[in-house]
């Protein structure tokens, strides 16, 4: 049983944690923290980046141990947001060992991201290749640097509709999350694939951390959040839903090309090498995907 406690001193290691303000990416940044990391809380909203920020320097007591926070304004949905955020971010530091891919959205009303695409595919996919593949040259300049991609459980029931990445065929919020994430896996796996073919060093591996209480929900009914936890029997508190991704992060046994999960059933548990089911071992489709995502965000990588 694998616990945060676990975690190796991270002092002098640079982390970013989108999505830091709540929930998995809150208690994944907290965690790393106070293991001694220099974490950047990468977030949409400043105010609440702040709020974030102030909690866990309480959080962690106010000294030993923990390592320095700082904020940066990133929203996935804008891709010169992305480009603005990992300019800044290059500028101002020298090494990124750390970059975990965590922030998503669950289930919103239809809508587009700033360049036009359907809005969560925006958010969970496209934004995230993009920031990944602008700060990858920092990455690949920091030795034992990892990405930490964050799927879901949900990636199995996904197919990626690529006559659909802008709503042509309309909008269906839980068909989009699964494609969403099933990308992300893709994602993860092909830029292992990637990083290996060019003899590089960053290792990228994915995590997903089960059925937890978090701000995903926030655009479900009273009644389908009562049906999903009947369903997993129950949620884990976000702490326990960080675990994989933490695992994934800085375990020695974590490899790259794999996913991190939950130990039952990928819904509840402890961290533990997941079964990737077929779906997202299609290499036709994964390298079809990001070649779309290379034109549809004009960054290309890893070179
Ligand atoms: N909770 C679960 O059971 C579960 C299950 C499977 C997978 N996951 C995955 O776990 C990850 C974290 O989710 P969570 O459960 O912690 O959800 P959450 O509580 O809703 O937190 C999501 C985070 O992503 C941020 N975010 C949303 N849209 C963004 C944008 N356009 N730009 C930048 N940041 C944005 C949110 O910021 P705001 O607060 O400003 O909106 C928030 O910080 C997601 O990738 C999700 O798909 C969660």
């Amino acid at each position: 049983m694998w616990t945060a406690a676990e975690i190796p001193g991270q002092e002098s290691r640079n982390v970013i944690v989108t999505g830091a303000n709540t929930g998995i990416g809150y208690e994944t940044a907290l965690a790393l923290y106070a293991a001694g990391a220099n974490v950047m809380l990468a977030c949409r909203d400043q105010r609440k980046a702040e709020q974030a920020l102030a909690k866990m320097q309480q959080s962690s007591g106010s000294g030993s141990g923990s390592g320095s926070l700082e904020i940066g304004v990133l929203d996935l949905a804008d891709l010169s947001s992305v480009r603005l955020f990992a300019e800044t971010y290059i500028q101002q530091h020298e090494q990124l060992d750390l970059l975990i891919n965590n922030a998503g959205v669950g289930t919103p009303p239809a809508g587009k991201s700033r360049q036009g695409w359907e809005y969560t595919f925006g958010v969970n996919f496209l934004g995230p290749f993009a920031l990944t593949g602008r700060l990858y040259p920092l990455l690949e300049a920091t030795p034992g640097s990892r990405v930490v991609t964050v799927s879901s459980f949900a990636y199995a029931r996904g197919v990626i509709d690529f006559d659909n990445l802008k709503s042509e065929k309309g909008y269906d919020a839980v068909r989009e999350y699964s494609q969403n994430k099933l990308a992300d896996l893709m994602f993860s796996i092909e830029l292992d694939r990637r990083v290996r073919a060019q003899g590089h060093q960053v290792v990228s591996i994915a995590a997903q951390p089960g059925a937890n209480s978090t701000e995903i929900t926030r655009h479900s009914t009273e009644e389908q959040v009562a049906a999903m936890k009947d369903r997993f029997g129950g949620f884990m508190d976000p702490w326990q839903g960080a675990l994989p991704s933490l695992y994934a992060a800085v375990s020695s046994e974590a490899t790259a090309g794999n996913l991190y999960e939950p130990h039952e059933n990928g819904f509840k548990g402890y961290p533990v090498k997941g079964e990737i089911q077929e779906v997202a071992l299609d290499e036709t489709v994964a390298k079809k995907l990001w070649t779309m995502a290379e034109e549809a965000t004009g960054v290309v990588y890893p070179a």
